[in-house]
C-alpha cells in the first residue's frame, strides 16, 4: 500500500504484541450481594458509560459476576486518587473460596491462584470500609468512594465468543441513583459534577495513576452543555440550569 505523503517528521513506530490492553480507566469498587446477604466488594476497571448506562468487563467467575447474573444488582463506587490503600487491600483476593483448590484446567480460577489472590469474605473489614444503606438496591454503598452508583443489570455478552479463551463477559448496568460527596459538586448547579474537583483514580497497565496535572486544554467538545445529554439519562429529580 502506498504511503500517505507528510511534511510532519514522522514518530519511528514498531509493531508490538502487548499481553494487556489497559490504557486508562477509572477504578470501580463494585459492591453485590452474596448468597449470605453478605455484601462483596471486587476493584475492577475495564468499564466506561454511555449515557446513563455502564459496561463492565468482568470475568465469569468472579463472585462479584456470579452475584450480579443472580441479583440483577450492584453499586458502582469510583475510587479517587486518594484510595490506592484501599485498592490495594482488594486487589488480589476474591469473595469465591472455590480458588483456593482450583486445578490446571480451570482457566482463569487457576491463574488466581497461582498468582497470590487469596479469599476474603468480608472485604469491607478487610479494606476497613464503611457500609451505607442503598436507597432502590440492596447492595451497600461505600461510605468512602465520593462517587456511589446505584444501578440494576439490563444486557449481558459473553465476550471472545470468536476464541478459546472464555470465560469474560460485558455487563450493560443501568444507573438508578446517584450519590456524590458534597465536595465534588459544581458550585450553583443541582446535578453537575465540577471535574476541576474530582479526581478519579486511573489504572493504566496494572498500575494506579491520579489526574494531577489537571486538565490540558479548554475541551471544544465541552461547549456542549450537560443537560444537552439528559435525554440519554435519568430524569432530573430537581430542575436543572444547563
Ligand atoms: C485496579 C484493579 C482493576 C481490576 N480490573 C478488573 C476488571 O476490569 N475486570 C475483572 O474481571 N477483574 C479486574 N480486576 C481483578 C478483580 O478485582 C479480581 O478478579 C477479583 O478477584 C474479583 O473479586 P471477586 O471474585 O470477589 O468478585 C481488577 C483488579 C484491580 C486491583
Amino acid at each position: 500500500m502506498a504511503s500517505i505523503q507528510t511534511d510532519e517528521p514522522v514518530p519511528k513506530h514498531q509493531t508490538i504484541s502487548p499481553a494487556i490492553f489497559y490504557w486508562g480507566t477509572p477504578v470501580v469498587l463494585i459492591t453485590t450481594e452474596n448468597p449470605d446477604l453478605t455484601f462483596n466488594i471486587a476493584p475492577m476497571s475495564s468499564a466506561w458509560w454511555l449515557g446513563n448506562r455502564c459496561m463492565l468487563g468482568l470475568g465469569a467467575i468472579s463472585q462479584t459476576t456470579i452475584n450480579l447474573l443472580r441479583t440483577k444488582q450492584c453499586v458502582l463506587n469510583l475510587a479517587s486518587d486518594s484510595m490506592a490503600g484501599v485498592v490495594n487491600a482488594l486487589a488480589r483476593t476474591t469473595g469465591s473460596a472455590e480458588i483456593l483448590t482450583a486445578q490446571p484446567d480451570e482457566g482463569y480460577k487457576y491463574f488466581k491462584r497461582m498468582n497470590g489472590y487469596v479469599y476474603v469474605h468480608d472485604k469491607f473489614g478487610h479494606a476497613k470500609l464503611t457500609p451505607l444503606e442503598s436507597d432502590l438496591v440492596r447492595p451497600a454503598r461505600i461510605m468512602e468512594c465520593p462517587a456511589q452508583m446505584e444501578a440494576e443489570l439490563v444486557g449481558v455478552y459473553e465476550m471472545m465468543q470468536d476464541a478459546d479463551t472464555k470465560g469474560f463477559i460485558a455487563l450493560e448496568v443501568k444507573v438508578l441513583r446517584t450519590h456524590v460527596h458534597e465536595d465534588i459538586r459544581m458550585e450553583g448547579r443541582e446535578n453537575r459534577i465540577d471535574p476541576n474537583k474530582w479526581r478519579p483514580m486511573i489504572m493504566s497497565f496494572q498500575e494506579l495513576y491520579g489526574l494531577k496535572g489537571g486538565k490540558v486544554e479548554e475541551s471544544k467538545l465541552a461547549g456542549i452543555g450537560e443537560e444537552e445529554y439528559r435525554a440519554f439519562s435519568n430524569a432530573a429529580e430537581v430542575e436543572v440550569v444547563n
